[in-house]
């Protein structure tokens, strides 16, 4: 007798219908329930394709059925039978729900021990993540994780039939470079053959995708994975995927339009949905003007209005020397929770260093007829309560706030409570805008400021805007480069720039970075080799393939689409990753351990 394997399943779980009524089949999966009513066992068989009802019984088949008191959840069985319709017992919840398949023929692939987390209970999980973590391939057996992997995996095929469509190469770089003191931190890898070396685990294929470039590649693409032994929060991790593409003769717009292109097939195809065409674009400065953030969620309003004038006149202390008065407005319809203990809550958060370390936040709500409730009002006549109501368009149950500072401690300060409002008041629920809200924000800043002088904002080959050269000279704070990120309700899921292809502009950035001629040499000599013949003038992005699908499947953490990642200690629970390595490799690597520092008591 031929096995039910060799025979070969004739349906995926998901699949049989009414029309299938009578055909014999055989399916492979796993018991997801199983209940033993006596004389019938009901057994839930799922693949990653559905579930499927299937019925034992002694009259049916006295053999399966036999077989079927032992099986428990999660064991891996075959089953043949005949489908039948449910008739009345429908259940409508279940796509297979018409039918049901009467067992002939059970055999069982594989017992499962008892489970250490209720995979089927998928929606009323209650097993800490460290424990689904340690145990992944069961984790990833829940229907709710199987969806998300699917869907990232068409955005991936997508991302290759799209770019691929039109005219994009998919190359490969390498993983083990050059180590560079300076950029995000690298995981280095000790080279045997090279005692004492190291290579670095590439934080981003950039320079060779620029490399690619001078090669005459004009297009490249690659969906790649990045290294970075960063501080880890719910959407970084220390390795990820990026989309990475680069394009000679480039400028901003032939970026945008590929991948716009991409995306606006990914949301159509993946999510039946119609994105704008084109998405829109607002320049770092406005962004930071009206948001504070050069990420800001479009979802909801809450914009800043700028009061500075009119504060600096109103007579109140607080306001006089302040460089910038900016104000929220929560609406009256959103405004009933904001009760004075939950103003004094908002105000420590304005004050943490974190979210802008403002040194207060004044407060006013607006009462029937438009008089303040608001420990201003001894300071601020009614006549500039009105002022300033009518300025930023507070209504009566209207509450303003206000921050009154330097301008970036304003803006920090009203971003993080821009933010917490979304979420303590459900802004994002209440408003009926897009939910969907891309934006491409352009013009940011070349250069940013550290203790140690001027850094690159985004690296040290991003092109300054042409006509704002000259200011290298003279106030390269004031620089903006021809950089842009794409931004998804308020998350930063891309960002690139076009590059400096010029020697002498690229001269005059070291010069501004503070890098001597030696340290470019040691660091991008070869790249500036390179750029000796003829390279064109190019440009590119790196979208992160985790943060769209994390935001694609509404998850709320990268480890809900990231098959086997890290925890937030940068550890892997499963295979007990990262650990020590014997003495001999280590030796091998002319490696020895320092002292460890003293691991805090637990
Ligand atoms: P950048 O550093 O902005 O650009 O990265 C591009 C995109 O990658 C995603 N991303 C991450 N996702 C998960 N975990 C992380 N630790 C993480 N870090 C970044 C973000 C980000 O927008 N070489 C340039 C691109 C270019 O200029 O072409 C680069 O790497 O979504």
């Amino acid at each position: 007798m031929s096995t039910l394997l060799e025979h070969g399943r004739t349906h995926d779980c998901g699949s049989l219908r009414a029309a299938d009524v009578g055909a014999t089949v055989v399916l492979f999966g796993w018991v997801h329930r199983r209940r033993d009513l006596g004389a019938r066992i009901f057994v839930q068989l799922r693949d990653r394709f559905g579930i499927t009802q299937v019925v034992f019984g002694k009259d049916l088949d006295a053999g399966a059925y036999e077989a079927a008191t032992g099986l428990r959840g999660e064991f891996c069985v075959a089953v043949q039978g005949t489908v039948v319709a449910r008739g009345d017992n429908t259940n409508a919840a279940m796509a297979t729900g018409e039918v049901e398949v009467n067992a002939t023929a059970l055999q069982v692939f594989s017992p499962a021990d008892i489970l250490p987390f209720n995979v089927a209970d998928d929606d009323k999980l209650d097993a800490s993540e460290a424990l689904r973590l340690k145990h992944r391939y069961l984790d990833l057996r829940r229907p709710s994780l199987q969806k998300n992997f699917v869907l990232r995996s068409r955005l991936a095929t997508l991302t290759r039939i799209t770019l691929a469509e039109q005219g994009f190469l998919e190359l490969e770089t390498p993983y083990m470079v050059k180590y560079t003191p300076g950029g995000a931190r690298n995981f280095l890898v000790p080279s045997r053959l090279n005692p004492g070396m190291f290579y670095a685990l590439a934080e981003s294929p950039q320079i060779f995708k620029q490399l690619f470039m001078v090669a005459g590649m004009d297009k490249y693409f690659q969906i790649c994975r990045c290294f970075r032994d960063e501080d880890l929060r719910n959407d970084r991790q220390p390795e990820f995927t990026q989309i990475d593409v680069e394009i000679s003769f480039a400028t901003p717009e032939r970026v945008f339009a590929p991948i716009e292109r991409l995306i606006r097939r990914a949301w159509s195809e993946i999510l039946g949905v119609a994105l704008p065409d084109p998405f829109p674009r607002m320049t770092w400065a406005e962004a930071m003007n009206r948001f504070g953030s050069d990420k800001p969620d479009l979802r909801f309003g809450l914009e800043f209005v700028d009061i500075t004038d009119l504060a600096h006149k109103s007579g109140a202390k607080i306001f006089e020397a302040a460089g910038l008065v900016k104000a929220i407005v929560v609406p009256a319809a959103h405004a009933e929770p904001l009760s004075r203990g939950r103003i004094d809550k908002l105000t420590e958060l304005v004050k943490k260093r974190e979210s802008g370390g403002a040194k207060g936040l004044a407060w006013a709500k607006v009462q029937e007829g438009g008089s303040w409730s608001s420990p201003l009002t001894k300071a601020i006549s009614a006549e500039f309560q009105a002022e300033i109501s009518a300025r930023v368009g507070a209504e009566p149950g209207s509450v303003i706030l206000v921050v009154a500072d330097e301008p970036h401690t304003v803006h920090a300060a009203l971003n993080a409570l821009r933010l917490e409002l979304r979420d303590s008041l459900d802004l994002v629920k209440h408003s009926s805008s897009d939910p969907w809200r891309f934006l491409w924000v352009t013009d940011f800043p070349l250069f940013e400021k550290s203790e140690r002088g001027y850094v690159s904002a985004h690296h040290p080959f991003t092109s300054p805007r042409l006509d704002q050269i000259p200011l290298l000279d003279s106030d390269p704070s004031q620089v903006l480069a021809q950089a842009y990120d794409l931004v998804l309700n308020g998350n930063e899921v891309g960002g690139g720039s076009i590059r400096i292809h010029q020697s002498d502009v690229q001269a005059k950035i070291f010069q501004v970075l503070g890098l001597s001629e030696a340290q470019i040499q040691q660091k991008f000599g070869f790249l500036l080799d390179a750029f000796r013949y003829g390279p064109p003038p190019h440009g590119g992005i790196a979208l992160g393939l985790d943060r769209l699908s994390m935001l694609m499947c509404g998850a709320q953490s990268l480890r809900d689409v990231i098959a086997f990642p890290k925890t937030q200690k940068g550890t892997d629970l499963m295979t007990g990753c990262p650990s020590g390595a014997d003495d001999a490799q280590l030796a091998e690597l002319y490696i020895r351990h320092r002292d460890l520092p003293a691991t805090p008591e637990s």
